[in-house]
């Protein structure tokens, strides 16, 4: 696995634990800590097997893959803010796509055919309208969305010059919430850019108040609205992806979401019946780059996977907010 001590890689590792499947991590730590392995390990019983390098580094990979008679891989390594992927384009192309051919390159090399990616609902076009089925048209509007559009045609290519891939690009809505145990969650380091670690920061004290990005939008009350999916369930996704990829050739793209949309308010509501604390907030300018809505068709998941959410947004508050209040500094 790669980027396995990262947010949703660490989960997807309790996940897996849970099947009693067997895993590697393989992380540089540019966006996660050490500390993440205690917790796993509190977690799971055991200490997984971690080994610290980067994508990037070909031999690395071969060596890892060959030493632990890896059979399929979950990619979750990459650079993943929009913001900062405007400014150093380069970086996130050389991270994310440079970075996951490397990976493939050495999946190649040790016969390794089994995949799945973590893509983005990010790379549809702005244009479709609600809710996004996977064959919508696609078209990433920020380098760092082009690079998760780019690595998922390299791998329908991959998979059309040899039938022994089994590739599935898995796209993720917004996960959010935590372990139940509070013991593994998002753990931003700096401003967090995203909604809900950024309303657990204002529930905790850390921050005044929420910037709530537009209140103009053609939505009910206004503000954006996503597809919020708990953390856990998108980890679960993916021992059931694997599962599938196990019996199935080719390639698969499929969203993971709940298929339901909550606005921004809806969600600092939540938050406050889940955290017991009043959030205050001001409704500023949009943020460039955002759309209105944005929300999944589930059905693929459940037809392919027999996968679907089973979190309800009360509980990925209510996780997001145990986490939150045991960890007020992440891992940190
Ligand atoms: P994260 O930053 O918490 O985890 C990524 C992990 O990859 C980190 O531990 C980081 O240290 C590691 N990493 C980065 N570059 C690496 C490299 N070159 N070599 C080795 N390790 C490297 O992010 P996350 O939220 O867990 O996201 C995981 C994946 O899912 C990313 O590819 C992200 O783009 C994608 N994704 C995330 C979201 C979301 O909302 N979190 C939504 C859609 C897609
Ligand atoms: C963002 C990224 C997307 C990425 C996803 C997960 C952009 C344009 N899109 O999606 O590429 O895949 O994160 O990492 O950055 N909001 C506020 N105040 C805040 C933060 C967010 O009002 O401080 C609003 C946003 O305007 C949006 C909603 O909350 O309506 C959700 O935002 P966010 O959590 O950043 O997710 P996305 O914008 O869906």
């Amino acid at each position: 696995m790669t980027g396995g001590l990262g947010y949703i890689g660490s989960h997807a590792c309790v996940a897996l634990a849970q099947k009693a499947i067997p895993f590697v991590i393989v992380d540089n730590l540019a966006n996660s800590s050490l500390g993440v392995i205690d917790r796993l390990a509190e977690l799971v019983g055991y200490r997984p097997p971690f080994v610290e390098g980067d994508i990037r580094d070909g031999d690395l990979l071969v060596e890892t893959m060959e030493r632990h008679a890896i059979g399929a891989v979950m990619h979750f390594a990459g650079s993943k803010a929009v913001g900062e992927s405007v400014a150093m384009p380069l970086d996130y192309y050389v991270n994310n796509v440079a970075g996951s051919l490397t990976l493939f390159a050495a999946m190649v090399r040790t016969g390794v055919k089994t995949l799945i990616f973590s893509s983005s609902a990010t790379i549809y076009a702005q244009t479709n309208a609600m809710p996004l089925a996977e064959h919508a048209a696609l078209g990433a509007s920020n380098p760092y969305g082009r690079t998760k559009l780019f690595v998922e045609q390299i791998l329908f290519d991959l998979s059309v010059s040899d039938p022994a891939w089994s590739i599935a690009c898995l796209r993720y809505f917004n996960p959010v919430g935590a372990h139940p145990s509070g013991l593994i969650g998002e753990s931003p380091r700096g401003t967090p850019n995203n909604l809900v670690p950024y309303i657990a920061q204002v529930a905790v004290g850390r921050r005044e108040y929420l910037s709530v990005f537009g209140g103009d939008y053609e939505t009910e009350d206004g503000t954006g609205v996503r597809d919020y999916v708990h953390v856990l369930d998108v980890a679960e996704g993916h021992v059931m992806a694997l599962d599938y990829l196990r019996r199935h050739a080719g390639c698969v793209a499929v969203n993971l979401g709940t298929g339901r949309g909550m606005s921004v308010l809806d969600m600092l509501h939540e938050y406050e019946r889940a955290s017991g604390r009043s959030i205050a907030y001001e409704v500023t300018g949009r943020r460039p780059g955002d759309v209105a809505r944005c929300w999944a068709q589930v059905s693929l998941a459940r037809d392919l996977f027999g996968w679907q959410a089973t979190r309800e947004v009360e509980q990925m508050c209510q996780d997001s907010w145990r986490w939150q209040l045991a960890n007020p500094d992440g891992y940190a």
